[in-house]
C-alpha cells in the first residue's frame, strides 16, 4: 500500500507539490496525467527521495517516513520499497542488458552472481529479450532499452514500480512493445504508478486515474469516471487538449 499525506515541495519560491494526499492499494495500477509542469515527475521523485520533500508523510509497503523528522535509515528503507523506470531508460552504458539487471541484485539483495543471473535471464525472457542478455544498451533500440529498464525495476521485487513517462522518448513505432510489457506486468500483482500521456493506454490498464495540475490532485477516479463522466472544467479542458486534432469539433 502507498499512503501519502500532505506532501509539499517548493523549488525556491515555486510551489510544485501543494499538499498531495494519495492512497494506492496493493496491486493497483494508477495513471497520473496532467499538463507539463504540473508536478507529476516531482511527485514520483519525492516518493523515493530523489527529491527531498519539504513536508508530508510517505508510507510505502513496510516503510514510513515523516519529512518533519527522519534519518538516513528511513530514507534507505523507503527507497527499498520502490523501483523507478525513467523516460530516458538510465541504463548503465558500460554494462550488458543482463548486468544492468544483476548489479543491484548482487549489491543490495546479496545474491550470488549465479542466482542473480538466473533471475535476470528469466526477467529478460519475460520482456521478450532473452536473446539480448549480452548486448550493450547502445546496440539496442529505445524500446528494447526501456524493456531492460522495466526488467531491472522488477528484479528487486519492489513494493511498487514508479514509471515516469516510460514511452515518451520512444519513436512512435516502438511505443506499443513497451506498453504491452507494462500491460503484462499490470495483470500481475504489482503496484504501479505511471505518469503517462498515453490516454488510451491509461484507460485500458489503470484501475485509477489521477489528474494533476499546479501541484495539486484536481480529480481522481476510475477511467470511466474521469474520461467519460467528469464534470470538472479543468479536467475537461485538459482532456480536450490531448485529443487528436481530427477528433475535435473545431
Ligand atoms: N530540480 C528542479 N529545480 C527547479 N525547478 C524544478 C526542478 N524540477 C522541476 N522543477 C519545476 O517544477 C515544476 C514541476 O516539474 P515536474 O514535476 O517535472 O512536472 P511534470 O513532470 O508534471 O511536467 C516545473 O515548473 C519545473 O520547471
Ligand atoms: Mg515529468
Amino acid at each position: 500500500m502507498i499512503q501519502v499525506k500532505n506532501l509539499r515541495k517548493k523549488f525556491k519560491n515555486l510551489v510544485v507539490l501543494d499538499g498531495i494526499d494519495l492512497d494506492v492499494n496493493r496491486g493497483e495500477v494508477v495513471a497520473i496525467i496532467g499538463p507539463s509542469g504540473s508536478g507529476k515527475s516531482t511527485l514520483l521523485r519525492c516518493l523515493n527521495f530523489l527529491e527531498t520533500p519539504d513536508e508530508g508523510i510517505i508510507s510505502i509497503g513496510k516503510a514510513t517516513l515523516n519529512v518533519a523528522n527522519y534519518t538516513q535509515r528511513d530514507v534507505h528503507a523507503l527507497r527499498q520499497q520502490t523501483a523507478m523506470v525513467f523516460q530516458n531508460y538510465n541504463l548503465f552504458k558500460n554494462k550488458t542488458a543482463l548486468q544492468n539487471i544483476t548489479e543491484s541484485l548482487i549489491l543490495t539483495k546479496n545474491m550470488t552472481k549465479q542466482q542473480a543471473e538466473k533471475v535476470g535471464r528469466d526477467l529478460l525472457e519475460s520482456v521478450g529479450l532473452a536473446h539480448k542478455a549480452d548486448s550493450y544498451p547502445l546496440t539496442l533500440s529505445g524500446g528494447q532499452q526501456q524493456r531492460v529498464g522495466i526488467a531491472r525495476a522488477l528484479a528487486v521485487d519492489p513494493h511498487a514500480i514508479l514509471l515516469d513517462e516510460p514511452t515518451s522518448a520512444l519513436d512512435p513505432e516502438l511505443v506499443s512493445e513497451v506498453l504491452q510489457v507494462i500491460k503484462n506486468i499490470s495483470q500481475q500483482d504489482t503496484t504501479m504508478l505511471i505518469v503517462t500521456h498515453e490516454m488510451d493506454f491509461a484507460r485500458e490498464v489503470a484501475d485509477k486515474i489521477i489528474f494533476m495540475a499546479d501541484g495539486c490532485i484536481i480529480e481522481q477516479g476510475t477511467p470511466e469516471e474521469l474520461f467519460d463522466f467528469t464534470s470538472n472544467p479543468r479536467t475537461k479542458k485538459f482532456l480536450r487538449q490531448t485529443e487528436p486534432a481530427e477528433l475535435l469539433n473545431v
